[in-house]
């Protein structure tokens, strides 16, 4: 009999109202765990865990309304999950906007220029920071964060929404000390355009896909691509494109260090005994950093 990871696990899921976050949900509570979704749009929240805890014939999914740019929102759902299903070994940090995604002639506004950075950026950075603190409670647990491919490859006309999500693929990128730290891996989810509500922020993009123009990709295989970062321990700083034709691709990023270190003739550009100190001052602040958080 072959093991079911995902079996009793508990995941926290923003933006999981409806489409990529409700199908990945979806999925989850299919392989027998349990999810706690927070988002701002709660009629179809509430839908949808009704949907899975009717399907399943038990309680496997809760919502609550949670706006991804408040700390206290974030905090609160996961306390939600830990409460209510004993802990949080998975994360999906799926909520975004694309309104204003090309601001650059837009009126020097700073509340409409901020938005975009505050939901998709600043959301996903506040997420991480809670999601590590209580995967890191639990022992382990994988984080997902959802960029786009106009992350890695900037189009013209979207200009914000891909610095939005850009920052959000770098900052997935920054943590593989994590696994050795406190077993918590996090990855990224680059999906090429879906066909959801989601694009009709993106005017002109979305008149060609719904003229059936430009091919799209399935949710399905973003929700593949998701699964397979969650369940695989070696998969730790991926990027994973989700595209059209149920095509998932790791999306290496640039070796500038490593080109530099060979132009220098192998000299490491930091030194090994740097390096051990600087690890050993982070495992200390990171101990330091869980005590004061959960005894607040
Ligand atoms: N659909 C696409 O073409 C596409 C392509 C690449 C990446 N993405 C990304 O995938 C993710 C999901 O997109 P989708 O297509 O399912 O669109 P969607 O609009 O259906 O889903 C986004 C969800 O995020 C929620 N949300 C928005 N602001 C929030 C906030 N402040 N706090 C909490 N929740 C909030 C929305 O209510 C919605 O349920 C987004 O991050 C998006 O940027 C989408």
């Amino acid at each position: 009999m072959t093991h079911n990871f995902f079996e009793s696990k508990v995941a926290v899921i923003t933006g999981g109202s409806r489409n990529i976050g409700k199908a990945v949900a979806t999925a989850l509570v299919e392989q027998e765990a349990k999810v706690v979704i927070g988002d701002i749009i709660d009629t179809e929240g509430q839908e949808t865990i009704e949907e899975l805890n009717s399907k399943a014939g038990k309680e496997v999914a809760i919502f609550q309304h949670t706006d991804v740019t408040k700390y206290k929102d974030l905090t609160a759902l996961f306390q939600l999950a830990e409460s209510s299903f004993g802990g949080v070994d998975l994360v999906f940090l799926n909520a975004g906007i694309a309104v204003n995604h090309d601001v650059l002639l837009d009126p020097l506004d700073d509340e409409q220029d901020e938005k975009i950075l505050k939901v998709n950026t600043a959301g996903i950075i506040k997420g991480t920071k809670v999601g590590v603190r209580h995967l890191a409670k639990r022992g382990a647990g994988a984080i997902v964060i959802t960029g786009s491919t106009l992350g890695l490859e900037p189009a013209s006309y979207t200009s914000i929404y891909n610095a939005s999500k850009g920052a959000v693929i770098a900052w997935a990128r920054s943590f593989q000390h994590l696994q050795n730290i406190c077993s918590v891996r996090i990855n990224s989810v680059c999906p090429h355009a879906v066909d959801t509500e989601f694009l009709w922020g993106f005017p002109d993009l979305s008149r060609k896909i719904f003229e059936g123009v430009a091919p799209t990709a399935e949710i399905s295989t973003v929700v593949k691509a998701v699964l397979l970062l969650m369940e695989d321990q070696n998969r730790n700083g991926q990027v994973l494109t989700a595209l059209p034709g149920n095509v998932i691709e790791v999306e290496e990023a640039p070796k500038i260090m490593a080109k530099t270190t060979q132009h220098l003739g192998n000299i490491p550009l930091v030194s090994p005994e740097v390096i051990s100190e600087l690890e050993a001052k982070y495992k200390q602040d990171f101990d330091g950093m869980m005590k004061s958080y959960f005894m607040q």
